[in-house]
């Protein structure tokens, strides 16, 4: 990731490749801009006036040899109407901001925060957010090209500029804040965009156990320990795979020794073909990415653990790839894992996150965390229901859910809550065991997390399932084609949160 700093400055004095500053609707300049302008003579009132450049949204012209500053490009970069800024535009804007000017050769860059209220946010927040859009938009994953080259990164570094000098110290404790959760968010992009060949449920143990530090304990559990803690229900699935299975589990001591930890458990399914309920041809590749649970869970506690987190955490990830050797597990078979009094008989070999999630909620569960939250690639019904722009979100526990919602909001990695009455429940009866792994056509997003709830025993607990955000093939503004990292900006919010 570039470097960002923090500074309080005029613009006509910075030095930098280029300058950006905000423009509003009506080509109205905020206080930076207004002293640029002025340092400027002419040059400034002179382009806006024969430019058709109005300040929209995301719009942006880039001026060269503005005389009385000493940086080459001056980039207008429109912010739109005043009263509509929001963190998440800021956003937006500072991603677009890097990525163009990279585009453009640029080695370093001074980016003015508009001096505009956004309601609800503090200073902070808003260094917060610009650092995390360049952060984000910069992000690539082009190791395996091999003329990645022709596009090299020029950018090198970028400053984020604020009014006044007194700011400073929180806007620096913002920017640590931003660098920790973008670092984390691009290592979880890292992971699952990482080809099933290369990250194989030991890959994933291997990486996890390299966050270990003073305060984060890592254990990876290997096939004969899997066995050792009864964890069948993940061992199932794995029959049908040449690759042996992981477990890890990741324990976090940043908060009070009597604290009860908040369990964080993400499925870590390497590559999903279905097992024997093979899936069909087209898009197959992608589902290298149903491992983008246990990718967030790991961003989760990489970010935590830089931040020093005041929090206890517990991570859970059963992690196995989902084929069809000769030994896989079949339709017909029954299963009993960790949760030694629930059997399950498998109607569909392609339900296996549930199946191996069970294990880990129960497993989980036995260790008294305060609360559960679960990160999965889960059902394609929630990719019909909400698409990309919300994890769907189900749980046993109304506060729970309702701080969900508000981190969601706040950050943008935006949760949407589908209900899970009791009546549902009846669509996993199973007519030989106590619950089938499937639930018929209808509902298939709620009947998979009342699947999951029969494991969290009564933990508060919340299922967010990521299938439909945590990768975009079109790519977005903040994030490029692949992994988008979703749920560890989402948990971060909510854990910062829980600390104060
Ligand atoms: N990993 C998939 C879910 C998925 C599908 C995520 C498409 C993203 C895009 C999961 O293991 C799965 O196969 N679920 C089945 C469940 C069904 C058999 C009840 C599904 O959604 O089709
Ligand atoms: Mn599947
Ligand atoms: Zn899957």
């Amino acid at each position: 990731m570039i470097t960002i700093n923090v500074k309080a400055g005029h613009a006509h004095k910075q030095r930098d490749d280029a300058v950006v500053l905000p423009l509003l609707e009506g080509r109205k300049l905020t206080d930076s801009g207004k002293a640029l302008q002025q340092a400027s003579g002419k040059t400034i009132p002179s382009f806006l006036r024969k430019q058709d450049l109005s300040g929209s949204f995301g719009k942006s012209r880039t001026l060269y040899g503005v005389t009385g500053a000493f940086t080459r490009r001056v980039m207008l970069l429109g912010a739109g109407d005043a009263k509509k800024l929001t963190l998440h535009k800021l956003r937006l804007l500072a991603a677009k901001a890097a990525r163009k000017l990279d585009a453009g050769g640029a080695q370093d860059v001074s980016l003015f925060l508009p001096e505009l209220a956004v309601r609800g946010a503090t200073l902070a927040d808003k260094v917060q957010a610009v650092a995390e859009g360049i952060w984000l938009g910069l992000y690539r994953f082009d190791k395996y090209q091999h003329h990645a080259h022709q596009h090299n990164r020029t950018l090198q570094s970028a400053t984020i500029m604020i009014a006044s000098r007194r700011d400073l110290d929180e806007a620096r404790l913002a920017l640590a804040r931003a660098s920790a959760i973008a670092g984390g968010v691009n290592f979880a992009r890292d992971l699952a965009n990482e080809p099933g060949n290369v990250c194989t449920p030991e890959y994933l143990g291997e990486q996890a156990a390299a966050l270990s530090h003073a305060q984060l304990n890592v254990t990876v559990m290997d096939r004969q320990a899997i066995e050792q803690a009864g964890l069948n229900a993940l061992l199932a699935v794995n029959q049908g795979s040449a690759k042996a299975p992981r477990f890890i589990v990741l324990d976090y001591r940043g908060g009070a020794q009597a604290d009860a930890p908040v369990a964080l458990v993400g499925k870590g399914l390497t590559f999903d073909a279905g097992g024997i309920s093979l899936k069909p041809g087209p898009q197959m590749e992608e589902m290298k990415y149903d491992m983008c649970g246990a990718a967030a869970v790991l961003g989760i506690f990489k970010a935590a653990t830089e931040l020093n987190l005041a929090v206890n955490l517990l991570g859970v990830i059963p992690s196995t790839e989902n084929l069809l050797g000769a030994a896989a597990y079949k339709p017909g078979d029954i299963i009993t894992g960790h949760k030694k009094d629930i059997s399950i008989e498998i109607q569909n070999t392609d339900a296996e996150g549930r199946i191996i999630l069970s294990d880990a909620l129960s497993y989980a569960a036995a260790q008294q965390p305060a609360e559960i939250i679960d990160f999965a690639t889960l059902t394609g019904a929630c990719v019909i229901a909400l698409g990309s722009h919300a994890s769907g979100l189900m749980g046993n526990d109304e506060k729970l859910k309702q701080a969900l919602k508000a981190s969601g909001d706040f950050t943008y990695d935006r949760v949407w809550e589908l209900p899970m009455h009791e009546e549902y429940q009846e669509q996993i009866k199973s007519d030989i065991a106590d619950i089938r792994n499937i639930g018929g056509r209808e509902a298939g997003t709620i009947t998979a997390a009342c699947f999951l709830s029969r494991f969290v025993g009564d933990i508060p607990w919340a299922h967010l399932d990521i299938a439909g955000t945590a990768w975009n093939m079109k790519g977005s503004e903040l994030s490029a084609k692949g992994a988008t990292g979703a749920g560890v900006r989402l948990l971060m919010d909510y854990l910062i949160r829980k600390q104060r």
